[in-house]
């Protein structure tokens, strides 16, 4: 019996040996060769790769050593030690049957040991390219580790602030968390699945999670099919278009069938409209959970339901090894449907070259947290950074000169804290904080004085608050570092209340009657209700949790270096009786209009009730967000002009330019997001009173003028209609470019019929 790791030595003669597949098998297609295996494999050995293990649990891996023997495990999640990992890949290459090498899962989700902001950070920087880096980089260090698959991108559309799981997603638009989420799957594989440091990504949660009832996690979801396909399946089509090599199913219940069972999804809209071929994995246990929710009464007939829904592989459960052969002896599973699901397991294999490279030398990556690693961590952070308020210039401070800083609050020196959730590989030993940054960047002339103020986010106790008020008197500004703890977001980290928690208000009212400036910066999981601080501070710093290096990009900010450039991918709303709030919602036939607006405060009890305007609105909340989708401040002024089109009529099957003058008023280069709005104005189905439909960042010297040119076909204004067919509809658009979904210049044109 093993008792201790594989030795390096071992590992290195391990990774010499040769590959299983000889020359001859290696020049055939793929299809033959998965063909060919599975024409060898017993109905045991096709159920083991069909069924994934939870590796997790240290070394020996007797449990599993036996298992990978016998061929009964084709894929193991939760194991990144190099060293166990290439000794399991070892047993199931040198010592199985038919030497299938095994998909190593892991749960990669915004960075490995270098971690970057969540990726509600990384979508507040619309900047696909930066995401699509720093995937590489996460696949890259995961990769050494010997983990070839990750479970990521999450790109469930979520309009619900309170679901904990937002701060791995993408935010509200399915335009935005389209691109974005391509871009990280194209990260995570590179050009070359095959390719050492390009590992396998998981287009999860397949679908509507992101719509759970009341933001609570593995709640119900109710989703019309048009509402589906339009907003929650673009981006998984996006995925699919490039070239994401597997799928995960939602726990979640979609219009009475959960993910894991729904054969609509999985079969109909994946495999039939879609033509995917790559594979579908189940959420950890979700296959057994189909009879916890209701939908099967036992785990014999969850077996049946996921894979007759076309689940190929069962992660971390036994109901597929429990009762799959039983199923196929009975006839209710065909071997057909087995052959089937097995077939995409090996494709994926095949795929990303294990049968021919199923080892990890980890020297032949680059080293984790290399200097590439922390700047892209680092650039990712700055981008992510959305000024929400900005006022009397008390930004950017200067840097170099004497003066004084008083550093406040439970989020300024938390190394762990900064990183967000998911970060199972990462390293809070490298976080630099902010407090550690502004100590660097302030320089010895300027005093940084330092009161953490609250033991955590949460914390109810105000003794040190007496402390914080004094050093904000004494210095020149005062920096409050507020927010949430990691652990306040993220799977089954729901919050019904999404202010500020614990006594943090009440902090910054003390800091603020101390009568210096007061910037917050607010890192968070999600976005959150700021309404009773937003009037005590003169700028808030919105940082999501920004992930290694949270301290150099805010102390970059601060002091000027970059200019803020974030933009918002989510609502934030005023109050959490609002939500549902999103920017494309529809026009209803009573659209609000803030002019007619009456505040619960003014109501005259004995004015008729037609004197509340008679549109859709809340009497205490308005109809505005607190901060639109799109919305972030700069140091400098943008100002757009010209707005134009190619023409005023497109034909069907043409493409129209829609264009506008950006300017950089002010006297500092920086980044602007542009963004292109339009909106159908009738349909066969109502549309959205605006729709994202291009964006792009763009740097701009002072004083610079460019032209934004966005050009759409006019496939790029079609949606699903009443009958579910993609149908772009003539009429006519409005469309916009400025800087935010509530802002910018208006055009219009008209979509006609080709003749
Ligand atoms: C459950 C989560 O829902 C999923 O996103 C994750 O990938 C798996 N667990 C594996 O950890």
């Amino acid at each position: 019996m093993h008792t201790g790791r594989v030795e390096p030595a071992l590992c290195t003669a391990r990774i010499m040996t040769p590959p299983i597949a000889s020359p001859v098998e290696d020049s055939r297609s793929t299809e033959q060769r998965v063909g060919s295996l599975l024409g060898r494999m017993t109905l045991a050995e096709k159920i083991g790769q069909m069924s994934q293990r939870d590796a997790s649990h240290g070394y020996p891996p007797d449990y599993l050593g036996e298992g990978l023997r016998a061929g009964h495990i084709g894929s193991i999640l939760n194991q990144v030690d190099v060293a166990v990992v290439n000794e399991l890949q070892r047993i199931a290459v040198e010592e199985s049957r038919l030497g299938i090498p095994l998909l190593v899962g892991r749960d990669v989700i915004h960075g490995f040991r270098t971690v970057m902001p969540i990726p509600l950070g990384q979508a507040a920087t619309w900047n696909p390219e930066l995401v699509r880096e720093g995937a590489q980089v996460a696949a890259r260090e995961a990769a050494s580790a010997g983990v070839n698959w990750t479970f990521a991108p999450m790109m469930d559309i979520s309009r619900d602030p309170r679901w904990g799981r937002v701060a791995e997603s993408f935010g509200e638009d399915a335009f935005l968390a389209s691109k974005l989420a391509a871009a990280m799957v194209e990260g995570f594989q590179g050009d070359d699945l095959s390719a050492i440091g390009a590992i396998a990504s998981c287009a999860k949660h397949f679908a509507g999670y992101g719509a759970v009832e009341g933001g609570r996690d593995y709640a119900t979801t109710n989703i019309p099919e048009h509402e589906l396909r339009n907003v929650h399946l673009r981006p998984f089509k996006a995925a699919v278009d490039a070239g994401v090599l597997s799928l995960m199913t939602s726990f979640s219940d979609l219009n009475g069938v959960p993910g894991t069972g729904n054969d609509f999804l999985l079969r109909q809209i994946l495999r039939n409209e879609w033509q995917f071929d790559g594979l579908v994995v189940s959420d950890w246990d979700s296959v057994r959970q189909l009879a916890v929710h209701g939908l099967t009464a036992n785990d014999r007939e969850s077996a049946l339901a996921a894979v007759l829904a076309g689940v190929d592989m069962e992660m971390a459960g036994d109901a597929y090894t429990n009762h799959l052969a039983r199923l196929v002896d009975e006839g209710q599973v065909s071997v057909d449907t087995i052959d089937a699901a097995v077939a995409n397991i090996l494709r994926a294999k095949f795929r990303l070259g294990l049968f021919d490279k199923p080892y990890t030398a980890p020297s032949d990556l680059p080293p984790v947290a290399s200097e590439h690693a922390l700047a892209t961590a680092r650039k990712a952070a700055v981008q992510s950074v959305v000024m929400l308020k900005h006022e009397h210039g008390v930004l950017p401070l200067s840097a170099g000169k004497p003066g004084s800083v008083a550093v406040i609050g439970p989020l300024a020196d938390a190394p762990y804290e900064q990183l967000g959730t998911w970060i199972f590989d990462g390293d809070p030993g490298i976080s630099v904080t902010p407090l550690a940054a502004i100590r660097a960047f302030a320089g010895p002339q300027t005093e940084v004085r330092y009161v953490r103020a609250m033991e955590n986010s949460r914390s109810r106790a105000s003794e040190s608050f007496d402390e914080a008020a004094s050093i904000a008197r004494d210095s020149d500004v005062a920096l409050l570092f507020l927010g949430e703890e990691s652990i306040l977001s993220g799977e089954a980290h729901c919050r019904a209340d999404i202010s500020l928690p614990g006594d943090q208000a009440e902090l910054v009212r003390r800091v603020r009657e101390a009568g210096k400036p007061v910037i917050a910066v607010i890192l968070a999981g999600r976005p959150l209700t700021l309404t009773n601080i937003v009037d005590q501070v003169d700028a808030i710093l919105f940082a999501w949790h920004p992930g290694t290096m949270a301290g150099p990009a805010i102390a970059d900010l601060l002091f000027g270096v970059e200019s803020p450039s974030g933009r918002l991918p989510a609502t934030f709303p005023r109050m959490v009786g609002q939500i549902p709030i999103y920017y494309n919602q529809k026009n209803t036939g009573k659209p609000p209009s803030p002019d007619q607006i009456v505040h619960i405060d003014d109501i005259d009890t004995h004015a008729p009730q037609t004197s509340f305007g008679m549109t859709s609105f809340h009497l205490d909340a308005g109809c505005t967000p607190l901060f639109p989708f799109g919305h972030g401040l700069s140091y400098t002024q943008f100002d757009y002009q010209n707005i134009r089109t190619s023409s005023n009529e497109v034909r069907l099957g043409e493409t129209v330019t829609i264009s506008a003058e950006l300017t950089n008023r002010g006297d500092i280069a920086a980044d602007e997001v542009a963004q292109l709005y339009i909106r159908d104005l009738a349909g066969s189905v109502t549309r959205p009173v605006r729709e994202l439909k291009g964006f792009r960042r763009l740097r701009l010297q002072p004083g610079e003028t460019v032209a934004v040119e966005f050009r759409l076909h006019t496939s790029d204004l079609a949606f699903y209609g009443r009958d579910m067919r993609l149908i772009t509809e003539p009429g006519e658009f409005h469309a916009w470019i400025g800087g935010s979904s509530e802002t910018g210049l208006r055009t219009q044109f008209a979509i006609i019929r080709d003749e």
